[in-house]
């Protein structure tokens, strides 16, 4: 499969790519329509910051199954775009926390005993040793917002050098906190408390411009390091604060327009400290990103459980061979289902009984929705289709039992428009060959495959010869042939799976035999 990279990542995730057997496409400083000409054949993307995938791109892409993001932010990415079209972003979220928080730290240094300035100085020539004072990080206070795994890493770099912790993270329990000796308080008072202020959120709608004029005037005589994203401290207002004197200075890695435009009054400030993006840049940081986004790029084409999927299904990786089995069963059952019903659907609900009950079935609950969904133009899988089902107001519900019949597990899709319903059963035998085990109610042994001819009739004798000869003379062969009845001489049900497709004529044709309730083609054939 083609793997389009668009920003520089490490050579060992690009080897890992070739090594399971993918076509590596290094495509960097492309844009516009030259991008969207790449993307066309690529079944994985992988970006760093600087690609924006947004849904022009995504548009261009029919073939995508996921964008791998090598670190950790993602709001290059429009998630919610990809979602749409079914595809998976994941990122790799573990493999720089260490260097970004390295940084961090050496930022704090770097603005408070001037390093910067004074190296540049003395490469000029100058001995400016007379014209920097610089403060210590201990025994003062270092105010965190965001003690994610960043802050959380930050803040035991810095403890250990004398400092004194308050957080604000409105999603950290108080006993996380406890344990890093990081004491959580409300963003004013961190502000108010804060010699040095260190921001390690996401960028999202509720953390742009969260430090702003008023904030910086609140922190007072203290540093602002910002080493996690642009955007989340109003850049204008801090380069006005740090000219003025009202703030000590500033250390930022991140910038709300990147490349930072060589104007930026950010840049005239002598004591504003400024990197380029390079928190994540070490050796170590990069070779992690690069193979996990590869790991995680060749587990989604191969239809594996992706670890840091964003907008996917979670499952256990260890569960994973359990649940695996039942999602293709799934998927079948619900398209099925939908293939049987004649109204509209208003809900689906996927039952879970026996072993199966004990797992977690999110992916299995996403798949039987992505078989209902599948007659639907818009391409529909697990990623998308939770989300397709809430657009269109369909009640989604998965209960379990402990308890199930005669099958150690069993997985069955009802789908309802509120009055009507039917409901397909399926279960694995010897563990990976799945079968249909009951339709509408009617015990049934069925092989979910290819094509499928399933006929309602009344169960009469010569109703089950009278078929076999209609398909047999029109060259539609039987694979197999399974027949469930309520009662004898009641209503019966068969399932015949075939080499070939019913054509229209042909199910006229039985249903013209007044023993003949009801004769559906099923198309199970997986184009
Ligand atoms: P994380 O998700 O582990 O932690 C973020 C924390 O922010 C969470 O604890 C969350 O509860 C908190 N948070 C969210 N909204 C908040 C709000 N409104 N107020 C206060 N706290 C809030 O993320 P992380 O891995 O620690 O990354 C932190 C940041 O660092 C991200 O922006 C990431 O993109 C950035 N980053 C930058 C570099 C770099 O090269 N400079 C490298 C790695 C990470
Ligand atoms: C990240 O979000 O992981 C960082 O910003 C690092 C990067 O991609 O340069």
């Amino acid at each position: 499969m083609k793997i389009l990279v668009t920003d520089p990542i490490a050579d060992a995730g690009l080897d890992r790519l070739r090594e399971a057997g993918h076509d590596v496409v290094t495509a960097y400083d492309v844009e516009g329509a030259d991008l969207r000409e790449q993307i066309r054949d690529a079944a994985g993307l992988i970006v760093r910051s600087g690609t924006k995938v947004d849904a022009e791109l995504l548009d261009a892409a029919p073939e995508l199954v996921i964008v791998g993001r090598a670190g950790i932010g993602v709001d290059n990415i429009d998630i919610d775009a990809a979602t749409e079209r079914g595809v998976i972003v994941a990122n790799a979220p573990e493999g720089n926390v260490r260097a970004a928080a390295e940084h961090t730290v050496a930022m704090a240094f770097a603005v408070a005993r001037s390093i910067p300035q004074a190296h540049a100085r003395l490469k000029d020539g100058e001995w400016a040793k007379g014209d920097y004072l610089g403060r210590e990080v201990n025994n003062k206070t270092l105010g965190i917002v965001g003690l994610g795994r960043v802050g959380q890493e930050v803040a035991k770099r810095l403890g250990a050098l004398g400092m004194d912790l308050v957080a604000y993270d409105p999603y950290i329990s108080e006993s996380r906190a406890d344990q890093l000796g990081a004491e959580l308080a409300e963003l004013d008072e961190v502000l108010d408390r804060a010699d040095f202020l260190t921001i390690h959120t996401p960028l999202t709608p509720e953390t742009e411009g969260l430090i702003g004029s008023e904030e910086l005037a609140r922190l007072g005589d203290g540093f602002v390091l910002n080493c996690a994203r642009g955007g989340i401290v109003d850049e204008a207002a801090l380069a006005a604060a740090v000219e003025e004197g009202t703030l000590a200075g500033a250390a930022l890695d991140v910038f709300a327009d990147e490349p930072l435009d060589p104007d930026s009054p950010l840049l005239d400030v002598d004591e504003i400290v400024v990197t380029p993006h390079l928190g994540a840049s070490t050796e170590a940081a990069q070779e992690n990103v690069a193979t996990s986004a590869a790991d995680q790029v060749i587990a989604a084409i191969n239809d594996e459980p992706v670890v840091n999927a964003l907008n996917a299904p979670s499952v256990d990786r260890s569960a994973f061979p359990r649940v695996r089995p039942y999602i293709g069963l799934a998927e079948t059952a619900g398209r099925i289902a939908v293939q049987l019903f004649d109204g509209r659907v208003n809900s689906v609900e996927v039952e879970y009984a026996g072993d199966i009950a004990e797992e977690e079935v999110e992916i299995v609950t996403a798949s039987a929705l992505k078989g209902v969904f599948r007659p639907l133009e818009v391409r529909v899988n697990a990623v998308n289709a939770p989300g397709v089902a809430e657009e269109r107001g369909i009640d989604v519900t998965e209960s379990k039992t402990s308890q199930s019949d005669v099958f150690q597990s069993r997985v069955s899709v009802v789908v309802s428009d509120g009055e009507e319903d039917i409901r397909v059963c399926g279960t694995l035998f010897a563990g990976d060959d799945p079968r249909i085990v009951q339709i509408d109610g009617y015990r049934v042994d069925a092989i979910p495959h290819g094509h499928m001819l399933v006929a309602r009739n009344h169960d009469k004798p010569g109703v089950i010869g009278f078929i076999g000869t209609v398909l047999g003379e029109n060259n539609v062969n039987i694979a197999g042939m399974y027949n469930g009845r309520e009662t004898i001489g009641g209503e019966a049900l068969t399932v015949y799976s075939l080499d070939s497709e019913v054509p229209d004529e042909l199910i006229e044709q039985l249903e013209e035999d007044e023993r003949i309730i009801r004769a559906q083609y099923l198309a199970l054939n997986n184009e």
